[in-house]
């Protein structure tokens, strides 16, 4: 039976616990060398840019000892029409597995429904649950737990902080959402979360309330793929929603900094804070990898 990764929802907190173990000792090398995907293929299938999402993959995949065929709809028939369903069955004959990278979540859905191999979501309108991974494992490796810490992030309700909600339903930890008016998360994704976990998440509008005696300050772009018509109008909603040297004062002397990258300078984070000490976001970056190597080696040997 194949399982898909679509959402955090996919996985239990004891598998996340497992697979947070797991890519820690593969990070620290502990782990003998294997290579469960020898003979394998997994498809990267992207219809939007990435640096971090494709590259981590596609390394991961080579050293688990497989072999990553990355496509675009520009390349493929989908992008003169061949429908999703026919491409999901006929992709399942060749690939052990497929990262698909898309605008609309419920594309992903359809893909998923059809096709006989896991598929994973490697960012969608709604969702970046790979990215989650990597910051459930940042955020255990800086901290040594989760359960109990405060996390505040400070931006746009997006698929970054969507997943970052059902991560904090998941592994009890509080969450503390601050985002301009009419930018708030999907409020049924806010339902589900807080209906399945005792953790507290809140949406306000003060950015420094939500940085209080915080444990984690995250934050993504004001303006995400596809939303460029928009981007003056969002921009000025958003001025007063920086991630600074001001707002860590708020926050815990041991407060670190995330942002799942690309970062805009200067709009939601400021140099200063990116390059300073309490920024882990390279680190966070780099356990795309890790975390990614454990999610394969969970869903598809
Ligand atoms: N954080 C992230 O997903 O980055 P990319 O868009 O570069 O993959
Ligand atoms: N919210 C951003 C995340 C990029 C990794 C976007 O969707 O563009």
């Amino acid at each position: 039976m194949k399982r898909d990764f679509l959402t955090l929802w996919d996985i239990s907190p004891e598998e996340l616990e497992q697979l947070m173990e797991r890519a820690l000792s593969m990070k620290a090398g502990r782990e003998r060398t294997t290579a469960p995907l020898t003979g394998k293929s997994i498809g990267l299938l992207f219809e939007k840019p990435s640096t971090r999402t494709r590259v981590s993959f596609e390394v991961g995949i080579y050293q688990l000892g497989g072999q990553a065929v990355c496509m675009s709809p520009a390349d493929l028939q989908l992008g003169r029409g061949e429908t999703i369903p026919d491409t999901a069955r006929t992709l399942s004959r060749y690939l052990s597995a497929v990262v698909i990278r898309t605008s609309a979540h419920d594309r992903l859905e359809a893909f998923a429904q059809e096709a006989s191999i896991p598929v994973i979501n490697g960012l969608s309108d709604t969702h970046h649950p790979c990215q989650a991974l990597a910051d459930l494992m940042t955020i255990r490796e800086k901290k040594g737990q989760l359960k109990g810490l405060k996390v505040a992030f400070v931006g746009d309700g997006n698929n970054v902080c969507n997943s970052l909600i059902e991560a904090a339903s998941r592994m009890q930890f509080s969450l503390a959402i601050a985002c301009p008016e009419g930018f708030d998360p999907a409020p049924d994704i806010l339902a589900r979360a807080r209906a399945s976990s005792r953790s507290e998440i809140a949406v306000m509008r003060d950015p420094m309330a939500a940085a209080a005696a915080a444990d984690v300050i995250y934050t993504d772009v004001w303006v995400s793929m596809g939303q460029e018509q928009s981007a003056a109008e969002k921009k000025a909603s958003f001025k007063n929603y920086q991630i600074n040297h001001n707002l860590l004062t708020n926050a815990k002397n041991d407060v670190i900094v995330l942002h799942c990258l690309p970062a805009h300078r200067g709009e939601e984070i400021t140099d200063d804070v990116l390059d300073g000490p309490h920024s882990a976001v390279f680190d966070q970056a780099e356990n795309r990898l890790h975390a990614q190597k454990a999610l394969l080696e969970m869903l598809v040997t």
